[in-house]
């Protein structure tokens, strides 16, 4: 995960039975290539030892408010680990500590370099569910919200002490992945960007139609990169099972033309329009009510073309920053090429059918008016993130 290399963390780990996660948290950014500092509280130690940050970090773990030498040995911990680093992350947070925050008091080092940081910080909490829902928990949650800091959480579910509710920590890659989007550059900042995602669905009866494979994953995770780089995003999406990145907003359609209906209506304002859906070049000309029986001669249908979305959007007068997917059997780049040309594309994301459509990951080459760029097979999501660095650099910053 590029962006956590050479970062410094400050993770801070508070007294819940969560607390065994954090070990796992801690290994997750070491191996991103984090240093990790470890900021154990008194309660923390109770359910996780020193000795294990220590080992998995490779630093000494901070404890004592008062007998730590900080890490420029001057005694100041409080004030040395929290200046340089990236963010500081509390997994698990326990509401004694998040009330504690809340309130500005700094009565150990874990608090007190909550208060004198000038980075961001993160919070996991991780209780009971009564705890969870009490108003006062609920009072400090919205108050840190509302002076800047990122809540993550918590989840639903079975808890150590056999209740069921609202208070579970985050899972360990959970945190991970949400520390690591939370610090992706905000190269699209100020952006508004639409996107289509997914399959169309074109139906012949009322209980079949003509489709095809593709999970809607490259465009969901465009449209969570977008969001990390800090554009507004408007996601119009196929038929697809995929939860919706936070903070995008999603319109679900169905086939071609009620794809194009939604892109319509939702382009004005756009700065980029992405579009990844793999849209059917053909629907049926006739829709019959009534489902088709199976006869004993062959069955022929007459399909009619489907409006081009993209070469539509591109052709108008102030069209926004387009960008094309071709998803190519062979001839990967001859096609791509092509289809930039023929739809006046500024850039053309290519891949070949077996590398990307409907798998987890993906292998693609950018193709632009200075050559070709490939990108290294990854998941999608960090796919999506190369591919947001790679349009942030050809359009030029926000100025509005
Ligand atoms: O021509 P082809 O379908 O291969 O082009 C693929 C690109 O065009 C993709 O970006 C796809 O989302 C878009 N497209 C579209 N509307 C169509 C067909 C393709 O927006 N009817």
């Amino acid at each position: 995960m590029a962006v956590l290399a050479e970062k410094r963390i400050v993770l801070g780990v508070t007294g819940g039975i969560a607390a065994y996660k954090a070990a796992e948290l801690a290994r997750l950014l070491v191996k991103a290539g984090a240093t990790v500092d470890v900021v154990l509280t008194a309660a923390g130690a109770h359910f996780v030892t020193a000795a294990t940050f220590q080992a998995l970090t490779g630093r000494p773990v901070w404890t004592d408010l008062w007998n730590e030498s900080g890490l420029a040995g001057r005694g100041m911990a409080h004030i040395d680990l929290p200046r340089g680093a990236a963010a500081v992350l509390v997994a698990p947070a326990t509401a004694d500590f998040m009330a504690r925050v809340a309130h500005g008091v700094a009565d150990d080092l874990l608090t007190t370099l909550c208060l004198a940081r000038n980075c961001p910080l993160l919070v996991a909490p991780a209780m009971n569910v009564e705890m969870w829902e009490k108003a006062a928990t609920q009072r400090n949650v919205a108050q840190l919200a509302a002076d800047g800091v990122s809540v993550l959480g918590p989840a639903s579910g079975e808890q150590a002490c056999g209740e069921t509710g609202a208070g579970r920590m985050f899972e360990a890659q959970q945190i991970f992945d949400a520390l690591a989007a939370f610090l992706q550059p905000k190269r699209l900042a100020g952006r508004r960007v639409l996107l289509t995602a997914g399959p169309t669905f074109e139906a012949l009866d009322p209980v079949r139609g003509l489709t095809n494979s593709s999970s809607g994953r490259m465009g969901f995770a465009l449209a969570q990169a977008c969001i990390e780089a800090g554009a507004n995003v408007t996601l119009v999406a196929g038929p697809v099972s995929l939860a919706t990145p936070v903070g995008v907003d999603r319109i679900d359609v169905t086939s071609a033309l009620d794809m194009r209906d939604a892109v319509k209506s939702a382009l004005a304002g756009r700065h980029i329009f992405i579009a990844v859906a793999a849209v059917a070049d053909y629907r049926p000309v006739n829709v019959v009510e009534q489902k088709i029986k199976k006869g004993a001669g062959s069955l022929t249908l007459e399909l009619v073309v489907n409006p081009d979305i993209l070469a539509e959007v591109a052709a108008l007068p102030q069209a926004p920053f387009c960008v094309g997917f071709a998803a190519e059997s062979q001839n990967l780049a001859e096609f791509a090429e092509a289809k930039r040309h023929a739809k006046k594309l500024p850039l053309v994301v290519g891949n070949l059918v077996r590398d990307g459509l409907g798998g987890a990951t993906n292998s693609v080459i950018l193709f632009d008016d200075k050559g070709q760029h490939p990108l290294p097979l990854a998941d999608k999501l960090t796919v999506a993130r190369g591919i947001v660095d790679h349009i942030a650099n050809m359009i030029s910053p926000c100025t509005e």
